[in-house]
């Protein structure tokens, strides 16, 4: 900074002072604004998660074990982060790969360790393993971007300066921390900015289920009371309870902290989507229990038997309970299928699709709903990191239906047994077998609907 040179004019001191002052005033406002903006954002900043569940035992109890807490953990993550990250020369696809502590430990990554996603495990701050917790998106005051997680984050300093803390309450009260209404946190945006996720090199849209809802019926409609936020759904579910769009969403009448008062409306923390596997891996028979709840309310199936006699069947695949696409998310790894098997009055086999090989794996030909990435020359890839394209997208959008046409051999049947179900698992066994260990991990196949039929012709 420059001095001001003393000036020549003794009559116009008093005024250079003031002006002096001024000047001292403003840079001094300016600097200590710039001091805020790079203050850096340190781990202990963060207050743990088990802090916040002293007082708020039950959405602590019902965020445990969610995938949001195993975000860091989540053994498929990490298989899958480590087959991702070997043998790859191409910076562009290296880019990729070393992106996902961004949103999968975020407390770490915006606090400087992990930066990327090869970095050292064993060094990563203990609070950061929690994954996507408590006071991360507590201190959310919005986000700068719907992909790749643009949240901006302001946290308290610490365990006894804990800041203020933003959610749904416009009279909120805690001795321990300043509480403040957040619009945001009532808004599908603080979802969507991770749950849409783009290759940080190729732009290639890996999972949208944000757009998804933002242009589906859930949101795009005039009638406020057809509106369905993230929240709406999934902060709504609580065991018996799975909260779709085919099923009751009721309030959940209760304490928001054990000492607070009754309130019409608390949002729940189970955060439960699909996933049966990962929260059973850690003992919680509840989430999975939950998830298949989820899944048994997302769809509907029904079967067309008219052109029957002519060796003509069509299903139809209704995506009745999704805010968003059936299946969303990681879809290019999710498995829907349908399972069609259908008999004559003999017990033969007449047609059959979507067995699973002695191995677990899905067999050629099978009807199922998923997409599909490629290299940028029409080859699929496994590797997210080598996505340039999108091959196939094949999945049901909200509120919508997709027939199925099955054709067979008519052989003057007498009687034929219609037999379909539509399954879900969250990953191909080939991806477990390939990252974690082959037959180590059998994933459980969900029904998500069957239908059963005997037609005599
Ligand atoms: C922009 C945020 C974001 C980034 C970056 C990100 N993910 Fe994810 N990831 C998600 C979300 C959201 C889900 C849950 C979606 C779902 O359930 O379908 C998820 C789920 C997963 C799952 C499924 C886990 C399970 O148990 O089913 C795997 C595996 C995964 N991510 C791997 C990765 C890898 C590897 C990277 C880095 C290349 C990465 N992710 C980067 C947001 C992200
Ligand atoms: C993924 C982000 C996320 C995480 C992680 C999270 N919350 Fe929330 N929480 C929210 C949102 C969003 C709302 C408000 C929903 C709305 O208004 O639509 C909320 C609401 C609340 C409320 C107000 C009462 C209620 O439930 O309606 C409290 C208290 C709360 N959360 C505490 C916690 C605690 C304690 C944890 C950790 C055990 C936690 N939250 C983890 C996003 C999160
Ligand atoms: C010493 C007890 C105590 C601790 C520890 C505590 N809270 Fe609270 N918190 C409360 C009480 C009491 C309320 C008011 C509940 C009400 O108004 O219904 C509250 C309200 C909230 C709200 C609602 C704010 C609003 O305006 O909507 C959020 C969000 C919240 N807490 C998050 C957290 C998080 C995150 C942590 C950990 C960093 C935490 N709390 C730790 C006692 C606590
Ligand atoms: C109308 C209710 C509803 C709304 C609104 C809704 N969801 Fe879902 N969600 C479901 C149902 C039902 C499932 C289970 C079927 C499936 O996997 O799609 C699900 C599954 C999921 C999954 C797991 C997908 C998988 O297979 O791994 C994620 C992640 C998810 N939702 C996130 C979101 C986000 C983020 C939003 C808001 C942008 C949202 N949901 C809005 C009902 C809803
Ligand atoms: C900081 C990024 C982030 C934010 C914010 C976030 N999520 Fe997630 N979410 C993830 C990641 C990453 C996963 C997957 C973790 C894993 O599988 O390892 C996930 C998983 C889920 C799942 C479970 C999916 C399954 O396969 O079962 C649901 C449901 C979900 N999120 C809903 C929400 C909702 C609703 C909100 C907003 C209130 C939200 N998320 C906010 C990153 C985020």
């Amino acid at each position: 900074m420059m001095k001001p040179k003393p000036s020549p004019f003794s009559g116009s001191k008093k005024i250079i002072v003031t002006v002096i002052m001024f000047t001292a005033f403003l840079l001094s406002a300016v600097f200590s604004h710039a001091e805020q903006l790079t203050e850096k954002l340190t781990i202990d900043r963060f207050v743990s998660a088990e802090t916040c569940g002293d007082c708020h035992s039950t959405i602590y109890d019902q965020w445990q074990n969610s995938m949001h807490h195993l975000s860091h953990n989540d053994p498929l993550y990490v298989g899958v982060s480590r087959y991702m990250l070997s043998g790859l020369t191409d910076s562009d696809e290296i880019a990729e790969s070393e992106s996902c502590v961004k949103c999968h430990t975020p407390v770490g990554n915006i606090t400087g360790y992990p930066e990327k996603t090869s970095d050292d495990r064993n060094k990563v701050a203990e609070i950061a393993t929690k994954g996507i917790q408590c006071d991360y998106c507590h201190s959310a005051t919005g986000a700068d971007k719907m992909f790749n997680n643009g949240l901006i984050v302001s946290p308290g300093h610490g365990e006894d300066d804990p800041g203020i803390k933003r959610g749904p309450f416009k009279d909120s009260n805690s001795d321990y921390h300043q509480s403040a209404f957040s619009e945001f946190h009532t808004d599908a945006k603080i979802c969507g900015t991770c749950h849409n996720v783009s290759h940080v090199s190729f732009g290639t849209k890996l999972e949208t289920t944000y757009d998804e809802w933002k242009n589906g019926p859930y949101n795009n409609t005039t009638d406020e009371k057809q509106k369905i936020t993230c929240q709406g759904c999934h902060m709504h579910q609580r065991p018996g309870i799975p909260a779709t769009a085919s099923t009751p969403r009721p309030l959940n009448k209760g304490r928001a902290a054990d000492d607070g008062p009754i309130r019409d409306h608390i949002f729940t923390h189970y955060f439960t989507g699909a996933n049966t596997d990962i929260p059973a891996n850690f003992k919680t028979d509840e989430k999975r229990d939950m998830a298949i709840e989820r899944l048994t309310h997302s769809a509907d199936l029904a079967l067309d038997t008219l052109k029957i006699k002519e060796g003509k069947l069509g299903i139809i695949v209704t995506n009745s309970g999704a805010g968003h696409y059936l299946p969303t998310g990681l879809t290019d790894v999710r498995q829907m299928w349908l399972e069609i098997v259908i008999k004559d009055e003999k017990k033969n086999i007449v047609f059959s699709s979507g067995k699973l090989d002695k191995d677990g794996y899905i067999t050629q030909g099978t009807i199922i709903y998923n997409t599909v990435f490629g290299d940028g020359k029409g080859h699929p890839v496994l590797n997210i990191s080598k996505a340039r394209e999108i091959l196939k997208d094949k999945r049901i959008p909200p509120k919508e239906s997709v027939t199925e046409h099955i054709v067979f051999q008519n052989n003057n049947f007498k009687q034929l047994n219609i037999s379909v179900r539509l399954l879900y698992r969250s990953a191909p066994q080939k991806l477990i077998d390939l990252v974690l260990g082959k037959g180590k991990n059998v994933l459980s196949v969900v029904t998500m609907k069957q239908i059963e039929t005997t037609v005599n012709l």
